[in-house]
């Protein structure tokens, strides 16, 4: 069995923070915003929460796939920005839709975590283990970004984006799926709880810090390894390949995985100009938007690809 997605989508912010309004705030312009990151605005919550995206996302990708919430017997939202940590954010949102036959559980890969959801539902589904999953990547990054650091605050955005996949008999070729804990440093989010009885709350570490150019180059490197990879060993070319839905963190590194990959960029759609980076949200979002205005058609090969904290990565075939 195999898990068919049969219904998508996303929520966002209504309240929009473009490049000149953080001009305002940093040294930065959107000159320099626009051509090495691609983003022009991105949709930063005010009364939105990450469980009031995801459940909005959630309930619209239930009504888009003609699913009803009780018939979800798995929910996992991914995330590592919820206000709340116990109970869980899906357990939240399981409440809100009335999902009451669905296990539910938060799963941290940061911005691999839609893929690494996706492979996981794929193996519940396939072990039989379930039939109705509902995946939710949703993000409130305004909440861990630095607003005084113009390395990283240009780059991210709030938003969620919803997927429901349906059990049906088939198979798809096993993902791939990376982490490397050695170069976790190069992305970090240090917790915010106490750290002992003197040091107090307070600490200059509990923002997202990110060597970006290191980032930058694990991205351009490792996506199109894993793209191989997970073709290897199969019958499907990339030629064969519709969409490449990758983690929308920087254009750049969209452009350069195509180009070594020696793939049209058409091929490689992208929407980081309206939303920024989204973390786990940007590849449900982007494929939301796609399913919408009709660029996704039956019987289309799709490959997703994931990179982000960990550090990890990975990559899944997603046939529509
Ligand atoms: O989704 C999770 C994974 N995260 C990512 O994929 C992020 C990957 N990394 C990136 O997207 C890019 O590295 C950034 C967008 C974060 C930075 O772009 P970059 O082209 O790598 O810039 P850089 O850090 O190499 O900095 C180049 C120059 C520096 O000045 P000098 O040293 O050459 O004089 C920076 O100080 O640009 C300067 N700079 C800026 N200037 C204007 C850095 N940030 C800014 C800014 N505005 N916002």
């Amino acid at each position: 069995m195999i898990g068919k997605i049969c219904g998508t989508g996303s929520c966002v912010p209504g309240h929009i923070l473009d490049n000149d309004d953080l001009s305002q705030m940093v040294d930065t312009s959107d000159a320099w915003i626009r051509e090495r990151t691609g983003v022009a605005r991105r949709h930063i919550i005010e009364e939105e929460t990450t469980v009031s995206m995801a459940a909005e996302a959630a309930r619209r990708a239930l009504e888009d796939g003609n699913v009803r919430a009780e018939e979800v017997d798995l929910l996992i939202v991914c995330t590592f920005t919820s206000e709340v940590l116990l109970p869980c954010a899906a357990c939240e949102v399981q409440k809100e839709l009335g999902a009451v036959n669905a296990a539910c559980f938060d799963l941290n890969a940061a911005c691999t975590g839609f893929l690494f959801a996706y492979n996981t539902a794929q193996a519940y589904i396939a072990a039989g283990l379930c039939r109705t999953v509902l995946l939710i990547g949703s993000e409130s990054l305004s909440n861990m970004v630095d607003w005084k650091d113009r390395g990283t605050c240009i780059l991210f955005g709030d938003g969620a984006g919803a997927a429901v996949l349906r059990a049906e008999p088939g198979e798809l070729p096993s993902p791939v799926m990376h982490s490397d804990g050695e170069s976790g440093g190069a992305l970090t989010l240090k917790s915010r709880h106490r750290k002992g009885w003197t040091e107090g709350l307070a600490h200059p570490e509990e923002f997202i810090r990110m060597d970006g150019r290191e980032v930058f180059r694990f991205a351009v490197k490792k996506v199109p390894e894993v793209i191989h990879e997970l073709l290897d060993g199969t019958e499907t070319e990339l030629s064969e390949i519709d969409h490449f839905v990758l983690h929308q963190a920087n254009r750049r590194i969209v452009e350069s995985v195509a180009k070594r990959l020696d793939v049209d960029i058409e091929r490689f759609p992208m929407n980081l100009e309206e939303y920024g980076n989204t973390s786990s949200a940007s590849i449900p979002i982007l494929l939301d938007e796609m399913n919408r205005d009709g660029r996704l058609k039956p019987g289309q090969t799709i490959i997703l690809a994931g990179f982000g904290a960990g550090l990890s990565w990975g990559a899944a075939f997603l046939r529509w």
